[in-house]
Formats: C-alpha cells, structure tokens, sequence
C-alpha cells in the first residue's frame, strides 16, 4: 500500500491518496469511515455497478447509477443527483462518495461542491485516467451544450482511494485512453517541479511490456509515480494560473478534435496522444526541440500501439481551438515541449501553428 499526501496551502487543505491492491470487500467500511455524518450518496457508473456492485455491498436507496460516457455528464444528471441528495436529505456532515472513472469523478465532484455550498467529496477511480489524472487535483465540472467541463469548479476531495484491483476488467480501449495521459507526463516530468527525482521516461522504456500486459505492480508504481507528479504541480497551483497549464500539454488540438467529433468518434486519451504529436511537430517547426527528441517521442508513443487518428481540417481546428475556455483573445495557449521531459507555454497566431 503506498500512502501519498496533497497539501493545497492556499486552502488550507491536506488529503491522503491511497493506492493499494487489498480486496475490494474491504473498500466499503474503508471508505465509510471517513464519513463524519450518518449518510452518504454513492454515484456509481453503470458499468462498475454491474461488475462490482455486489462485492461493494452498497444499498440500491444509497446508490445514483450513472450511464457510461461524456454524455452522461451533463446538467439533467447533475441535477438528479442533486435532488437525490436533498430527497435522502444528506446533511453538511455527510459525503458525496465517486466510484468510476472521469465523468463520474466529475459529476458527483461538482455536486459535491454545490450541494449545501459544500459537503465532503470521496473519489474512487476506477479506471486508469481517473487514477493518475482526474482523481486527483480537485477540477470538477459537468458540460454544456456549448462544451466541455464549461460549468465546474475546484474542489478538493477528503480521500482518494485507488484499488488497482479495478484495473482488472478495463477494458483495452479505456485502457488505453488511461495510457494516453500516462504518457503526458513523460514529457513534462522536469517542468512538473517534483522535489524527488522520479525518472518515469527509464521506468516507461524499461517496462513498457509490463504496463501493456497490465502487470498489477507495475501499474502501481506508474500510478504512484504519475500522482507525485500532479500532486507536485497542484500543490505549485492550483487553480491554474500558472505552473497547473502543463497539465494540458497534448490537450489543445485533443480538445479540438474531441470538439470536432462530438466527443463520441473518439476516447480523450486517444485525442491527447494525436496532441501530444502535434504538439511535437509544431515545436520541431518552430525550432524549439530537434529531430531527434521529437524521433524519441514518437517511438515512445509508437511502442503503446495508441489508435492512429487522421489529421483534420485546420479550420474546424483553429475555430475548435479558439473556442476553448482555455484560449486568450485571439491567441490560441499551447503548451509545447522545449527540451526532453520540459515543457514551457506559447501564445500563438493561427499561422503560427499550421
Ligand atoms: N486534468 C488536468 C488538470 O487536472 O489540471
């Protein structure tokens, strides 16, 4: 079991995240016993319910079973979700607990955040993205029809609580969509300002079998090391008015294609690996890392065998990007790699990208 801590200073907040592979029995009265109140509302994704509902052991009065896919994280949900709450009439004291992968985290997160200004949160990610990105850092929101994670917020969860076990029945392409932003941080390990030296871009090459063979340990370590990671740039910012931009290295032509394709062609972690190209290319152009770092880069990524996504049109694209909540006026924020494992941000015309 390893037993990580995230200190938000500006908010005064500490919370432990745990990963371990102990049965998933035990999960129940590990995470009811950090509940202040009497009650609690599980969100739960329909497909996690099914595979682990009963091992879980958690009521059908205490449970809202939340449909699989983006889709799902919308308003109408947010809204059940919510009035489940207030019909089971949960209190200040009691907790909001997440179990599934991003859009649940999201969901049931923002509601947290909402409901009564505010009532404890509890993450339990399921799947590989949940655990090494979207558990952990406190962004929560649902979309709108004018697109993603538009209505949110940032609030931090009590616990998280990572079971590898889980891992177990992924699914290969949600697998690999998880392995997309495992691979992000390759990139960006130098800039994420983590004290402890971690060299993930060894502890990827020498393992890569491993990891694709979903060997429990391993993904455990790769957890662990990816969570420093963000734990080190969240605790650096949080509300991402600086250093927390990295993050989305490979995600300004993702969230553009994801945008162009309505979010259902194509997985997130697909899109990024596609950005996190992109993005290699465009900084070889405009001269800020050579050939052979961006040679490396590609056979890092050709070595997980990620879908190959075509290339779009550019102006769906630039109209995609610029729409982002994430561009300034009329620049569009890329974040592009400068040298191995650092990243640094850009402010760049239309022309300057294609
Ligand atoms: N998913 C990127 C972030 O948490 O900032």
């Amino acid at each position: 079991m390893v037993n990580l801590n995230i200190n938000i200073p500006s908010q005064e907040k500490n919370y432990p995240i745990i990963i371990e592979h102990n049965n998933i029995e035990e999960l129940k009265l590990k995470i009811l016993s950090c509940v202040r109140g009497t009650k609690f509302l599980v969100v739960i994704s329909e497909k996690v319910d099914k595979l682990y509902g009963k091992i879980l052991g958690f009521n059908k009065s205490e449970k809202f079973v939340l449909k699989d896919g983006e889709k799902e994280k919308n308003f109408n949900n947010y809204k059940k979700i919510i009035n489940k709450a207030l019909q089971m009439e949960l209190t200040r004291q009691d907790a909001i607990i997440a179990i599934g992968g991003g859009v649940v985290g999201d969901i049931a997160g923002f509601a947290a955040s909402t409901y009564m200004r505010g009532i404890d949160f509890i993450q339990v990610p399921t799947t590989l993205l949940a655990c090494v990105d979207s558990s952990v850092g406190g962004k929560v929101a649902i979309d709108s029809e004018h697109g993603k994670n538009l209505i949110g917020s940032f609030y931090q969860p009590k616990i998280v609580f990572i079971n590898t076990n889980f891992l177990k029945t992924l699914d290969e392409r949600q697998f690999k969509t998880g392995l997309g932003e495992v691979v992000k941080y390759i990139f960006i390990e130098k800039s994420c300002k983590c004290k402890e030296e971690l060299n993930f871009t060894n502890f990827i090459t020498e393992n890569t079998d491993k990891i694709l063979s979903k060997d429990l340990k391993i993904l455990e370590q790769l957890i662990e090391i990816c969570i420093k990671l963000k734990i080190s740039v969240v605790e650096h910012d949080e509300q991402e008015e600086g250093l927390r931009k990295i993050l989305n290295f490979g995600h300004t032509y993702a969230h553009a294609i994801e945008k162009i394709t309505k979010y259902k062609k194509y997985t997130h972690g697909e899109a990024v690996v596609k950005g996190i190209l992109f993005a290699f290319n465009l900084a070889e152009k405009r001269g800020l890392i050579d050939k052979n770092y961006k040679f490396f880069a590609e056979d890092i990524l050709r070595k997980f065998d990620f879908k190959k996504l075509p290339d779009f049109p550019k102006e769906k694209i630039i109209s995609a990007m610029k729409s982002d909540k994430k561009a300034t006026s009329n620049k569009i924020i890329f974040i592009l790699p400068v040298n191995y494992s650092l990243v640094d941000e850009f402010a760049l015309d239309n022309e300057e990208i294609f």
